[in-house]
């Protein structure tokens, strides 16, 4: 089906009118004009790891408006087994999750407070339903701010997820080709070729390689044998890895010599690592607006997935008008939670942010400490970004390291088939906890597969 062969009929079903203003507030979904400002007392945004105030910051409080850590505070088990359903509530009691990717820390405390704000008015209606507004102006801050990335608020156009955003812009924006995809991958995104009836083809990491990266011939080849589209994700899960700006131009040049598209998952951009390399938007790449897209969310930074609100950043202006005039049953419906959460994150929680990547740099570094200790056959490319561990444990002749790692360390971890069908040995690890669970975690592993 071409991508115009489905545009609706009712043109404009979604849209109010031409669009919005630079930063305007559409249907009060974000912090309203007489919302107080979140997060600025002390008592909601100073918090430490035990609960008490930190010393350093008694006595200048008083004298002038204090000084805020910001700090990340970790639940307690209890608290996940109902905060997080998924991760923590389908495994029994007694075993250690790390696997799916979403965080044990509480949220940053303006998040809390918007989203406590916003219920408490009662908010459950829909959510506007076009770009740019209060969120654009948001993102298009934080892009700014956290990458250099200039880009025009009426260029972010909300969806649910991420996966729904990547599902609608291949769909509807891509030929009928096949999609490239790298591989190992993340296991939902393995099968979302198909889903928009379109093949899949692997462009596949030697697991032996000393360093991940998109082998540029290979791309090129399977792009000349008719590929149509390279699903990108950057920074990469499970690879770990940020990609330079060389490495992207290199992607660039290629897909532009075929006339093909990407689609750029960029889900993981706040969450590069100390010691990395800056994560460089795929859009902000000379260019690359004619081709491409990207699709972001807050959501796995400021853990908050199943508040369901992603946006789709499309510079270019036909691209996005295709994406403004799907139906509603196309692109499925974000929520206003979702809104309130992204513009809390994108707008009030720089310093928080910092302070997670701190956070997740300690337990990247004490993964690396733990695995030499305890399983020193193990072997580990640098983690650059994501609270993912890659982690290939085949030295222990395990052909499912995780199930071995649950049957007898009663610790969950993810398989490697789940991301590269048929690779023996691997695991992904989710490093986004406090320091004693990670060292109980690897400990209970060592011992499992030894
Ligand atoms: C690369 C990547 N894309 C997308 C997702 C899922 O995002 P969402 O829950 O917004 O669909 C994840 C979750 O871990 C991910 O790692």
């Amino acid at each position: 089906m071409a991508a115009d062969a489905d545009r609706p009929d009712d043109r404009g079903q979604h849209r109010r009118g031409p669009r919005a203003a630079v930063g305007a507030v559409r249907g009060g979904v974000g912090r309203g004009r007489d919302r107080p400002l979140p997060g600025r007392a002390v008592d909601r945004t100073v918090a430490r790891h035990d609960g008490r105030d930190p010393p350093a910051d008694r006595g200048r409080a008083s004298l002038s408006r204090p000084r805020v850590v910001p700090v990340i505070v970790d639940r307690t088990d209890e608290e996940l087994r109902y905060a997080l359903p998924c991760k923590w509530g389908l495994v029994d009691d007694d075993v250690l999750p790390a696997w799916v990717a979403e965080s044990d820390y509480a949220w940053a405390p303006p998040i809390a407070a918007a989203l406590a704000d916003a219920v408490a008015r009662g908010l459950t209606g829909y959510p506007p339903f076009d770009e740019g507004g209060e969120l654009g102006a948001a993102y298009a801050g934080f892009a700014a701010r956290q990458f250099g990335h200039k880009i025009d608020p009426l260029d972010v156009i909300p969806t649910a997820d991420v996966t729904a955003g990547v599902r609608l812009a291949l769909d509807l924006l891509s030929d009928h080709g096949p999609v490239v995809m790298p591989i190992p991958g993340y296991p939902p995104q393995l099968s979302i070729a198909q889903i928009t009836g379109r093949q899949r083809v692997d462009l596949v990491v030697d697991p032996d390689a000393e360093r991940a990266e998109i082998d540029l011939d290979h791309l090129d080849r399977l792009f000349a044998d008719g590929a149509r589209t390279l699903l990108l994700t950057q920074p990469h899960n499970p690879w770990g890895r940020v990609f330079t700006r060389a490495e992207l131009e290199g992607i660039r040049d290629v897909v532009v010599r075929h006339g093909a598209r990407v689609v750029s998952d960029e889900i993981h951009a706040p969450l590069v690592l100390a010691g990395s390399p800056q994560h460089v938007p795929y859009l902000s790449l000379e260019g690359t607006a004619d081709h491409a897209v990207a699709i972001v969310a807050g959501s796995k930074a400021f853990n908050t997935q199943g508040l369901k609100c992603a946006q789709i950043i499309a510079p270019d202006p036909a691209t996005r008008d295709l994406l403004l005039a799907v139906p509603m049953a196309r692109n499925d419906s974000w929520s206003p939670l979702g809104v309130v959460a992204a513009i809390a994150a994108y707008t009030e929680c720089d310093d928080w942010l910092d302070a997670l990547r701190a956070r997740l740099s300690d337990q990247r570094d004490l993964l690396a400490e733990l695995l030499a200790e305890h399983l020193p056959d193990a072997r580990m490319r640098p983690l650059e970004a994501t609270y993912l561990a890659w982690i290939d444990l085949r030295a222990y002749g395990h052909d499912d390291p995780s199930a071995v790692a649950l049957e007898h360390g009663r610790v969950r971890v993810n398989p490697g088939h789940d991301f590269h069908e048929g690779l023996p040995g691997h695991v992904r690890l989710n490093i986004a906890t406090n320091a004693e669970r990670l060292t109980e975690i690897v400990r209970r592993m060592a011992k499992a597969l030894a």
